[in-house]
């Protein structure tokens, strides 16, 4: 009779259930959620539990003294009280499913999350047999060897979640089956081969990450052939050659579109310009070439382009930018761009990092920059910039000039946030005059690069009131300072790193550099500093560098150090 095989419950006040054990065991319960549970379905996961589970305290409701619907992460259907969802998220189960585990008796199943759970081995092709699964997440494991083909079997599937695993092999043909996925999160495995070569038929695909895998062939055109997609990560794998789109509309609503750290090449196609909904570009590292994109800025959404580390080329120039005032973040580093730095970079109020970095840049810094309130971080290093740094944007986060032929930096007092700066690199350039007396006012500056210029004059004592105690690393390398290097270390309790090498100081080393609790190197080859040894460095316990060499350096050589010390060279 049915009611052998499946257990009748009861609704009332008074919560009654049943478990069958052989005999009927009657239970009152003071849960006010009734869950009623199916005999098969609770042995199923018990034995489960005890595939996994031996001697172990975790999953501890899983007893036999409640429904095994009120169980932790298991979820049935209140009618049939079959078990259709089963949600373990950072219980360690340290073991391999094998195709046999009774957690394929779980017939009725719709949504299976085994995350972080410590699942080893390979996905066993009875995965197969869960045929009503709409949701697959067994990401964060430690999943080894092939997608089984069987997964075509999973017709229902909406939601395949397997990132952070070492899943390798290529994508089986039979995933092609899976047309109602929406959400494709492959993300960091070892996946290789190409993508399914018609990905057309995942009309309902919105989400699809395959990052960080180890994925080939050219660009999966027909996989933006779905006007549904969002969101696509194509990012860290082998993929290769040019990138087209075909029939994409207005319509279509592709917002992220990560293209990152692969070996496309060619020219941006125009069909890229129709995505109309695009924010976040991310070309960042490929072979592209062309000229400067400058649609992609009339594109009305957009936020986010990152063209660095491609061969782009030629002068840029922002056109008709209307549009662009929500870009925060600019970033065409390491291109083979050239031409002066357009004065309608400020059409972009809301520049928050520039990145122009490892261009052919030439011309002066446009002074429209100072209009930029929102930016943080500039990195024009390793340009062909001249003339003079326009006054002021020292408010900043990071600024970086180094590597290009500026020559002065326009005096003023108009104030600046003096708190915010944290790294300033003005070297190889060819700046002169004396020290900029205002970076003794920065109070968060962690490093300090002025080196490869032709600084001259004193180091400033005023280094010591503000700067001093953020220093980690103070480089003023090559430059024509002289005087004595002043006394400005007592508080210098983060500076790392202090590079004073080829100047012209004379005189002592200052005592409080004895304050430098962390101080890994000194370098002050290269001067005229006339002292003895100072055997007192001696008790820094991470001095590891110390370079004095060609200096007047005179007396006896004191052995003292507890740490190594390399190329002491001394002229009696
Ligand atoms: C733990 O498991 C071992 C077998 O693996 C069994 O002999 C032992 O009784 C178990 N201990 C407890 C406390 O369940
Ligand atoms: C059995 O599960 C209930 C919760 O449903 C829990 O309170 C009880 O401690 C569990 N029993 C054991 C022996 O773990
Ligand atoms: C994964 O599970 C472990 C316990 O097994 C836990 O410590 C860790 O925080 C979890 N990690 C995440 C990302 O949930
Ligand atoms: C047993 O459970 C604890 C948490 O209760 C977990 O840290 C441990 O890894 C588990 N052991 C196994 C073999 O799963
Ligand atoms: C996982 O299982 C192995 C034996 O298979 C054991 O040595 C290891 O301690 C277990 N780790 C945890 C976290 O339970
Ligand atoms: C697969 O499902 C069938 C019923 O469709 C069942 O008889 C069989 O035992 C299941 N296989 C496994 C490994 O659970
Ligand atoms: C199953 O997963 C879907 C998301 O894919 C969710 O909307 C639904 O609430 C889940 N059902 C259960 C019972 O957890
Ligand atoms: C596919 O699902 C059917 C039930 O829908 C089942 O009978 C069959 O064994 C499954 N095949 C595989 C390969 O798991
Ligand atoms: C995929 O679908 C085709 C028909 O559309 C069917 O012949 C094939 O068996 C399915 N593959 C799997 C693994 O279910
Ligand atoms: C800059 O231009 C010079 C020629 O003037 C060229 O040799 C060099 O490769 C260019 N650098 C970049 C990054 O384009
Ligand atoms: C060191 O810093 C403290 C405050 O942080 C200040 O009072 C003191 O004057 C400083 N010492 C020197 C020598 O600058
Ligand atoms: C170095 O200093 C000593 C003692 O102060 C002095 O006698 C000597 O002349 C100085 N040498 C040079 C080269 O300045």
């Amino acid at each position: 009779m049915m009611i052998q095989s499946q257990l009748y419950y009861f609704s009332c006040v008074i919560s009654l259930y049943f478990f069958f054990f052989g005999s009927f065991v009657l239970h009152a319960l003071a849960s006010s959620t009734l869950r009623y549970c199916r005999h098969d379905q609770r042995d199923a996961l018990l034995e489960f539990k005890h595939e996994f589970l031996v001697n172990n305290t975790s999953l501890s409701s899983w007893n036999k003294s409640s429904g095994c619907c009120s169980w932790e992460g298991v979820t049935c259907d209140a009618k049939s009280g079959e078990v259709t969802s089963l949600l373990l998220d950072s219980i360690s189960l340290n073991k391999s499913l094998e195709p046999k585990s009774s957690l394929f008796k779980l017939q009725h199943i719709s949504n299976l999350t085994l995350r972080n759970c410590s699942l080893y081995g390979e996905i066993p092709f009875t995965l197969g047999n869960l045929s009503r699964l709409t949701l697959l997440d067994f990401s964060s494991n430690n999943l080894v060897g092939q997608v089984p083909a069987s997964i075509g079997n999973l017709s229902q599937l909406r939601n395949i979640r397997l990132a952070h695993n070492e899943l390798n092999g290529s994508i089986p043909i039979s995933f092609a089956n899976l047309t109602k996925l929406s959400f494709i999160d492959l993300y960091n495995n070892n996946f290789e081969s190409t993508l399914p070569p018609d990905m057309s038929g995942f009309r309902n695909l919105e989400f699809i990450n395959v990052g960080e895998n180890s994925f080939s062939g050219s660009f999966p055109t027909s996989l933006f052939t779905n006007p549904s997609l969002d969101w696509v990560n194509l990012g860290e794998n082998q993929f290769k050659g040019p990138i087209e789109f075909v029939n994409v509309s207005s319509s279509f609503r592709l917002k992220n579109l990560i293209l990152s750290n692969n070996q496309f090449d060619g020219q941006l196609p125009e069909s890229i310009y129709k995505f109309l909904n695009l924010e976040d570009l991310h070309l960042s590292d490929n072979n592209f070439i062309g000229p400067f994109p400058t649609s992609l800025f009339t594109i009305p959404s957009i936020s986010l382009i990152d063209l660095s580390g491609n061969q782009f080329k030629g002068p840029i120039e922002f056109g008709n930018t209307s549009s662009s005032s929500r870009i925060p973040y600019l970033d065409l580093s390491q291109n083979k761009f050239n031409g002066p730095i357009p004065e309608s970079i400020s059409e972009f109020p809301s520049l928050y990092l520039i990145d122009l970095s490892n261009n052919n840049f030439t011309g002066s810094i446009p002074r429209s920059i100072l209009t930029l309130a929102n930016l943080n971080y500039l990195h024009f290093d390793n340009n062909k910039l001249q003339g003079q740094v326009p006054c002021c944007f020292w408010g900043l986060e990071t600024i970086k000039l180094s590597h290009n032929s500026l020559s002065s930096i326009e005096e003023s007092s108009k104030v600046f946030d003096e708190t915010k700066m944290v790294e300033l690199d003005l070297s190889s350039n060819l700046f002169r005059g004396p020290f900029p007396h205002w970076i003794c006012k920065l109070r968060s500056l962690r490093v300090l690069d002025l080196s490869s210029n032709s600084f001259r004059g004193s180091i400033p004592q005023c280094l010591s009131n503000n700067s001093i105690v953020s220093l980690e690393e103070l480089i003023l390398r090559d430059n024509n300072f002289s005087g004595a290097l002043p006394d400005i270390f007592f508080n210098a309790t983060n500076l790392k790193k202090l590079d004073v090498s080829t100047n012209q100081l004379v005189g002592k080393l200052p005592k409080s550099l004895i304050n430098c609790k962390v101080i890994q190197l000194v370098n002050a080859q290269s001067n005229g500093i006339n002292d003895t040894f100072p055997f007192w460095l001696g008790s820094l316990p991470l001095l590891n560098v110390l370079l004095l060499r060609t200096n007047q350096f005179y007396g006896p050589l004191y052995h003292q150090f507890t740490t190594t010390t390399y190329l002491l060279g001394f002229k009696a």
